[in-house]
């Protein structure tokens, strides 16, 4: 191998920058020349690449988003967008793909490996946390502190003005977020789309919580499927008296800011071995840890199978966030 590509894909996420650094040293140590692909999939189809020699990417390891762009591709979609970067691939003499991105990403990643039969190895990075096969995903652990530390302020002016604050969080279809969030910030009620909850229960729930503390904090995942926010708030005006409902959005900013030292840690490990697992000739497989062991699987089992989410942490944080 003398030329590798690395591209980062979809929702961007903290670490990414820590983790491209890695493959680009560890690439270098072993004389592979690294081609930084800009704007995701849509930079390999429109021939967008760029080498990337290991000071380039010097004084990137505490940088938030990712120096290569990222973008949601449609055209990578289409065989013809895939057909096209595959060609891009070639004339480049590129031997081998690094993804960095989420489920979507490593859902083209492993098309365009069995289209193409071309060497790839994901990377686990969301901020969803929501890839099988590795106990975090980079990115996750800086958007639970950004989470946290926003709900630490929520909380001091929700107890002086004894309000209800319904708090969502990012997290797209899972609660992995919300619910380590949650139980970080003491939230009274943490709401995730893996409870099947009801309307009525939930609202049962914040009535005897609130009875009892007067200013409640309730974290709710973005996926949640028992109502919209504005349901959620007003069902609470219209059934709980006097209440003072506010609600409050987190959004983008859970997805920037400076990497957390354990997303750092994470992105060094699977970057360094993304280029292990690729140079010894593995290829549709994505790296991620688990129990502090590196961990080879296949693309197909990361896209497809459920994570688990230990509910257990719900149940415990309803027995000691409610005094
Ligand atoms: O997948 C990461 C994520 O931040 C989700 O949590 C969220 O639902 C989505 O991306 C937002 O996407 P966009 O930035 O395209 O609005």
């Amino acid at each position: 191998m003398k030329n590798i590509a690395v591209l980062t894909s979809g929702g961007d996420s903290p670490g990414m920058n820590a983790c491209i650094r890695a493959i680009v040293r560890s690439a270098n140590k072993k004389k592979i020349q690294v081609h930084g692909i800009q704007y995701g999939y849509d930079g390999l189809i429109n021939n967008d690449f760029k080498i990337l020699s290991p000071y380039d990417v010097g004084n990137t390891i505490h940088i938030g988003g990712t120096i290569l762009k990222s973008a949601r591709s449609d055209e990578f979609r289409t065989n013809e967008g895939r057909k096209k970067a595959h060609k891009n691939l070639r004339s480049n003499n590129i031997d081998g793909l690094i993804v960095l991105g989420g489920d979507g990403s490593l859902t083209g990643a492993k098309i365009f490996v069995e289209e193409f039969n071309f060497k790839v190895i994901g990377i686990p990075c969301t901020i969803d946390n929501d890839i099988y096969g590795t106990d975090y995903s980079i990115g996750f652990s800086t958007a639970r502190e950004t989470v946290v530390n926003a709900i630490d302020k929520i909380r001091d002016t929700a107890s002086s003005h004894e309000r209800i604050f319904i708090v969502e969080v990012m997290g797209r279809e899972s609660g992995f977020l919300a619910l380590e969030s949650g139980v970080a910030s003491g939230a009274e009620l943490i709401l995730i789309p893996e409870n099947n909850n009801s309307m009525d229960e939930v609202i049962k729930s914040i009535k005897k919580i609130n009875d009892k503390k007067k200013s409640v904090i309730i974290v709710y995942a973005e996926g949640c499927k028992f109502g919209t926010l504005n349901e959620l708030s007003n069902k609470i005006k219209n059934n709980i008296q006097n209440s003072n409902v506010r609600v409050s959005i987190l959004g983008h900013i859970q997805r920037g800011g400076i990497p957390s030292p354990s997303d750092r840690i994470l992105a060094s490990i699977l970057g360094y071995e993304s280029i292990n697992k690729i140079t010894e000739g593995y290829t549709n497989k994505m790296v991620g840890i688990i129990n502090q062991n590196t961990m080879l699987l296949d693309l197909e089992d990361a896209i497809s199978k459920k994570k688990n989410i230990n509910l257990s942490l719900n149940k415990m944080s309803n027995i000691i966030s409610r005094y």
